[in-house]
């Protein structure tokens, strides 16, 4: 099992990612027309938010079964103890996944204080709360985000497979293409050197302004990804107190620097001070307007704003509503990332994303790494070994 080293490195970390974002995106839904097969739509069952509705979760009977499995065995469960007595524990409680390009994931639960009884408990419990309807929804372009009205589509950002996803009876696919080949031109034209300053110098390097999820996923990717760095120096700044963007500029050039304005309103008051500040002090040194076309990029949803701020148009990569902020370093918000292990990469992150997307919408819950460990000890044969199905989101199975 590769863990730590070359491609599986692109493994773990899609892996992470994916996990922390899918488990925290299950939620109520309204009605869409747009429904895979496996979604209830298309079994003769409309989803509303009503039919979604479940109560306070310590109201769930499986809920109050979990408190007194607690109640009575939380002493017994010692986890030397429990793998004494469970010579298969580790098989039982863990799960292999076979990648298709970057070896095994393996997610192991078995040194967490969980039984056959709780998993049992806890599956239930998930399907009480109606989270397989919640991820149909979600996959199916619902607008399961009911406060904002929208779709939660990060998944579309990296359907690799490019089958239609619909929001609002439009397919985003081909939108979701063409900023996907604006960013390839544009990394590649950075990195090769092609792209030039207003001296005529190259990019060494590039700051991307945001805050929230307009910086925090591209830091981190970044940071993990270090090792397939292509020569760029990255600096993230996000705080308002001014110290952030002064440190930052100690160690920059305006002739070769690259500011990365990340924001899907355009609007948020850090960003935007801290974008009006970059272009002062950058303006302070190029003194002509016209420079900051080559060292000022846009990562938004709102065209008129950045306009409004002073970016060509034809530097901004856009975006949709459907993307929430926090899942965004799958779209145009990923620019950094690109320039930083080039698009060929960013690509891959993509890959193994929609490959994590696949398991997570066709694995049974039992052996879905992103809801559960595998089958309980009860069931014997390698139940640990799952093959995802390669169909795209609106694909029938
Ligand atoms: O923290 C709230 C929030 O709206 C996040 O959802 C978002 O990632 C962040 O602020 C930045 O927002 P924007 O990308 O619009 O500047």
């Amino acid at each position: 099992m590769r863990f730590w080293f070359g491609s599986a490195r692109f493994a773990r970390l899609k892996f992470f990612v994916y996990a922390y974002q899918t488990l925290r995106c299950a939620c109520p839904t309204e009605g869409d027309e747009h429904a895979n097969k496996s979604s209830p739509q298309s079994q003769g069952v409309t989803l509303t938010t009503d039919s979604m509705e479940v109560g306070p979760l310590t109201s769930e009977p499986t809920w109050q079964q979990l408190q007194d499995f607690y109640d009575k065995n939380s002493s017994k469960l010692v986890i030397k103890d429990l793998f004494e007595q469970d010579p298969n524990r580790f098989k039982n409680f863990s799960l292999k996944l076979d990648t298709p390009h970057d070896g095994d994931i393996l997610l192991d639960y078995s040194k967490n204080r969980i039984t056959a009884e709780v998993l049992k408990l806890l599956l239930a419990l998930a399907r009480a709360r109606k989270l397989e309807e919640a991820r149909d929804a979600m996959f199916a372009g619902q607008k399961i985000n009911f406060t904002e009205d929208r779709a939660v589509l990060h998944t579309a950002l990296r359907n690799r497979s490019n089958q239609p996803i619909l929001v609002d009876g439009k397919d985003v696919t081909p939108d979701v293409n063409a900023v996907l080949e604006h960013m390839k031109q544009f990394t590649n034209s950075v990195l090769s050197g092609q792209w030039k300053g207003y001296t005529g110098k190259p990019i060494t390097d590039v700051v991307n302004i945001g805050i929230g999820g307009s910086d925090l996923g591209p830091l981190m990717v970044t940071e993990a990804l270090k090792a397939y760095g292509r020569g760029l120096r990255l600096h993230f700044v996000s705080n308002i107190d001014g110290t952030h963007l002064a440190e930052v500029l100690k160690k920059v050039d305006a002739e070769s620097v690259l500011f990365i304005i990340a924001s899907k309103t355009f609007t948020t008051q850090e960003t935007i001070t801290n974008a009006t500040s970059a272009k002062q002090w950058f303006l302070n040194h190029a003194k002509d307007p016209a420079a900051v076309a080559k060292h000022f990029v846009a990562l938004s949803t709102n065209a008129p704003k950045v306009t409004e701020f002073g970016i060509d148009p034809a530097n901004m990569f856009g975006f949709w509503d459907w993307v929430g902020g926090r899942y965004s370093l799958w779209s145009a918000i990923g620019l950094s990332i690109s320039l930083a292990v080039g698009f060929e990469n960013f690509l891959q992150l993509l890959e193994g994303a929609h490959y994590l997307d696949n398991h997570f919408r066709t694995a049974p819950l039992e052996q879905n790494v992103s809801i559960s460990n595998c089958r309980p000890a009860n069931v014997t044969g390698d139940s640990c070994q799952y093959q995802p199905k390669t169909q795209s989101p609106q694909t029938e199975e």
